[in-house]
């Protein structure tokens, strides 16, 4: 069992490696895979090709605020599950939770309490966890008794992309964050770009695991509206994903 966390700058790549993931477990008949999307622009359900319905941010600005709210005869516990099932979307294999926004101004201790509680029990439901953060890692520092096995780095080809890198998991160290091990994955690199990047990668002092190419399929795909589900295994970012996943998920 794995819990694997997704984080980055924005338009990275995170959602891309986070469904390429969840399409490996499921080819690889590792599941059932909670998938979550941690983004408060949401958009991992439709790389997975799964219709999101509520969101639990949704269900929070729904007056789901209070004590008040629980009808006689439930516990906080039921109350709170059979409303987060709502927010729960179900696919072939796998499992959509989608946070959707943070919460406004209001105090939401009471509600996110019990989110959290109930969030940490429903992962022990399955075989592996894939989470897609935000760049912020607001809802990473929130989980409590579950740890993250791997933090999967992303960022792109540039020397931007490489120092927001570090500053990600600067920030993981600072909101103590558990993690068993990060990792730092390129993406959308060129044999060139890479061999410009090394100096700054080296400084990043984390192991370079896995470079994802460009792949004009991934463009097409948008664009005809497909998921990631759909790609060919033979597709280059499928493809070169495959070991990262490999060495991941047989740990
Ligand atoms: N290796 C790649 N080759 C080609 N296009 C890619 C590649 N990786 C990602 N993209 C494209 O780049 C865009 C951003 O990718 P993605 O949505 O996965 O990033 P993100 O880090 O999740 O972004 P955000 O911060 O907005 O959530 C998407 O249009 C995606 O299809
Ligand atoms: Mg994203």
């Amino acid at each position: 069992m794995a819990a694997i966390a997704v984080a980055g700058k924005g338009g990275t790549g995170k959602t891309t490696i986070a469904a390429l993931a969840v399409r490996y477990l499921l080819q690889a008949g590792q599941t059932p895979v909670l998938a979550v999307d941690a983004d408060p622009n949401s958009n991992l359900g439709q790389t997975l090709g799964i219709k999101v319905g509520l969101t639990v941010g949704s269900l929070r600005e729904q007056g789901f605020a209070g004590q008040r709210d629980i009808p006689g005869g439930m516990t906080k516990d039921q109350f709170v599950e059979y409303k987060m099932s709502e927010a729960l979307a179900e696919g072939e294999g796998f499992d959509l939770l989608t946070m959707g926004r943070p919460e406004g101004a209001g105090c939401y201790c009471f509600v996110n309490n019990l989110i959290r509680r109930f969030m940490d029990g429903l992962a022990g439901g399955y075989r592996h966890v894939v989470m897609d953060n935000e760049a912020g890692l607001e809802h990473l520092s929130r989980r409590t008794t579950r740890k993250t096995d791997v933090l999967l780095v992303i960022a792109d080809a540039g020397v931007r992309g490489i120092q927001a890198a570090r500053r990600v998991l600067d920030l993981a160290v600072e909101m103590k964050i558990d993690v068993g091990e990060s990792m730092f994955v390129l993406n959308r690199a060129t044999d060139e770009s890479l061999a410009a990047l090394s100096p700054e990668i080296e400084r990043l002092k984390l192991p370079l695991v896995a470079v994802i190419p460009e792949d004009a399929g991934l463009f097409k795909a948008e664009v005809a509206g497909t998921s990631l589900m759909e790609l060919s295994d033979e597709a280059p970012v499928v493809a070169a994903a495959a070991p990262l996943f490999d060495k991941i998920f047989s740990q």
